[in-house]
């Protein structure tokens, strides 16, 4: 591969984001590094923006926790410290009573819980759902989630307040008053509390209080998993990464692009596609044209669910530059594995006047690096509850620091294939020149070449897209790049794009795609210019960073082979 012209440090907004990662490391954290153990971190404290403009607004007197000024005395310190490692989340502090006004307002979020200093205590309400409940002879006790957090608050409801059909997996609307207990937690007393929909657990609900169920046992229940502590955090882990990758590639001037997701073309050629026409014959007899076939009869032409947004990008890129689209994508092949799913998540980017593939490696690195920095900053303790539950199960250990901080490695293909010969032995199957890799031969390279990520580039021609561009030399091969990560293999798929007008016209014409094609070509013909762009699965994404296991733990409503569900 031709030697870069550009260094990570290129793409200066992501790098920033990886220092800042970086110096905000915990001295532990670096320690464990050094020492090649696996290190979570703490919970941070920090609290939102919109509500610090809104406290500021009224004048209150604010200190940043996560900043760690000096505080009045150490007492204070302490106890602030001490709360804000329990009650996670956006935690504010403030010595004003303007604050009161704020947290009775319409719209508190837990993860808005409020800390006061002591002796000051605040009214509000909220709604959420009974984790678990205890009961004693006077009180009960309700830990009540509402999404906004892993955590949930602490309630405690006076006998003669409490509803009688109040239970674990009820909703529930609280009236009462934030406190710190003595063992400097916050929780709130309740001044009255509304069952706002009852749940009857011996009906059948699956979950039980307190219980941590497999993966396998809650993805049975896809309309209740979001109830659960882990699935709300893999949901708004899921939040924070559509998040940082619009704010990362807004910052670096890329324009977002709805590309159709019903499409007359098979971008990738591989026969994947999933027809799409109307149900209805009646439509289809009223519609019908001579010479069309049924599944024609609506669109006049066969359509399909996309299965890559590419070839629309191309097109926009050549008058918009830097584009991208995020959205559902779609594939029909019959996959049933820990990896595939039938529709994912995909972001595909493309940028104009790109000439050199190593240009786009390091893009990728270094956005890649840049989105989970966000994310492990912004989501700490979601990250957290995840990993525990994932590492534990499968005795896998990773550093989260490994993830923005590892170099990635570059190999060809051919030296990709050499390096699996010389350990086939080690290999439950064996790998062929000239043919694709195996999930096995993927996550191999991956440990062979130091656990991270591995770029695999300059892939044999016969066994790509006819979309990609020849390697300058040898037309045998393709400038592409497979980027593989550990746990899971294939991340991205890229590539520089074929802009030779008439290499184009024959790779079309030889696969018989020159009169569907005809507008792709024409691309090339009118103020042509070297494009290229990658693919990242992002469900295969989140199962990376967060060790999650199956790519159907990832995403809110998951399709594969013979499921559908809801
Ligand atoms: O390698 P792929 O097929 O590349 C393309 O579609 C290109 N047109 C992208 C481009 O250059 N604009 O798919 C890209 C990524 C893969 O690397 C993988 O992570 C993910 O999409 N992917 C899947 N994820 C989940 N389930 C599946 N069935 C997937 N198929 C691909
Ligand atoms: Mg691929």
């Amino acid at each position: 591969m031709e030697r870069s012209s550009k260094t990570v440090e290129d793409f200066g907004y992501f790098r920033s984001h990886v220092m800042k990662m970086e110096n905000k490391m915990p001295k532990r954290a670096l320690q464990n590094k050094e020492k090649g153990r696996r290190h979570i971190g703490r919970p941070r404290t920090r609290w939102m923006d919109p509500v610090q403009k809104d406290m500021e607004a009224k004048g209150a007197d604010w200190r940043r926790v996560a900043e760690g000024e000096v505080w009045r005395d150490r007492q204070e310190w302490k106890r602030m410290y001490q709360t804000t490692r329990r009650v996670i989340g956006s935690i504010v502090y403030c010595k004003s009573s303007a604050l009161n006004h704020a947290a009775t307002k319409p719209g508190f979020r837990v993860s808005q819980t409020v800390v006061c200093i002591p002796a000051e205590v605040y009214t509000l309400s909220f709604q959420g759902w009974v984790r678990a409940h205890r009961k004693m002879k006077d009180i009960a006790f309700v830990d009540v989630n509402d999404g906004s957090c892993s955590e949930g608050l602490q309630v405690i409801i006076p006998k003669s307040l409490q509803p009688q059909n109040l239970s674990f997996g009820s909703s529930v609307e609280v009236h009462g008053t934030l406190t710190i207990n003595p063992n400097e937690q916050i929780e709130m007393v309740a001044k009255d509390i509304k069952v706002v929909g009852p749940c009857v657990v011996s009906e059948g609900y699956p979950f039980a209080a307190r219980k941590v169920y497999p993966p396998d046992y809650v993805r049975q229940f896809p309309h209740l998993r979001p109830r659960t502590k882990q699935f709300g955090s893999l949901l708004r882990v899921r939040d924070a990464a559509t998040r940082a990758i619009f704010e990362l590639l807004h910052a670096q001037g890329f324009v977002n692009v709805h590309t159709p997701l019903l499409t007359s073309n098979d971008c990738e050629g591989a026969g994947e596609v999933f027809l799409v026409q109307p149900d209805s014959e009646v439509l289809k007899k009223e519609m019908a044209k001579d010479g069309k076939c049924p599944e024609e009869a609506y669109f006049d032409s066969k359509a399909f669910l996309t299965v890559s947004g590419q070839l629309h990008l191309e097109a926009v890129a050549r008058g918009l530059s830097k584009v991208y689209t995020f959205g559902p994508t779609f594939r029909a092949e019959n996959s049933r594995t820990r990896h595939h799913l039938s529709e994912f998540y995909m972001l595909e980017m493309e940028m104009a006047f790109l000439e050199n593939l190593s240009d786009l490696s390091t893009f990728i690195e270094a956005f890649v690096k840049g989105v989970t920095s966000k994310v492990l900053e912004e989501c700490e303790v979601d990250v957290q509850t995840l990993l525990q539950q994932q590492v534990s199960k499968e005795g896998e250990h990773f550093t989260l620091s490994e993830l923005t901080q590892r170099s990635f490695v570059t190999v060809s293909y051919d030296e990709a294939v050499s390096i699996l010969e010389r350990h086939s032995g080690q290999l439950e199957s064996r790998v062929c020149r000239g043919e694709d890799l195996s999930k096995v031969h993927e996550l191999f390279l991956v440990k062979h070449c130091g656990g991270g990520p591995v770029f695999v580039v300059e892939w044999p021609r016969k066994i790509k897209p006819f979309y990609m561009k020849c390697v300058a030399g040898d037309t045998n091969k393709v400038a592409a790049l497979d980027l593989l990560v550990p746990r899971v293999g294939e991340l991205c798929g890229g590539s520089l794009r074929e802009d030779n007008y008439t290499v184009l016209q024959q790779k079309l014409e030889s696969s018989n795609l020159d009169e569907p094609l005809a507008w792709y070509l024409e691309l090339r013909k009118y103020g042509n210019i070297p494009t290229g762009g990658f693919g990242l699965g992002f469900e295969r994404y989140l199962q990376y960073i967060l060790g999650i296991q199956n790519i159907k733990d990832t995403i809110p409503f998951p399709r594969w082979p013979h499921n559908c569900k809801l």
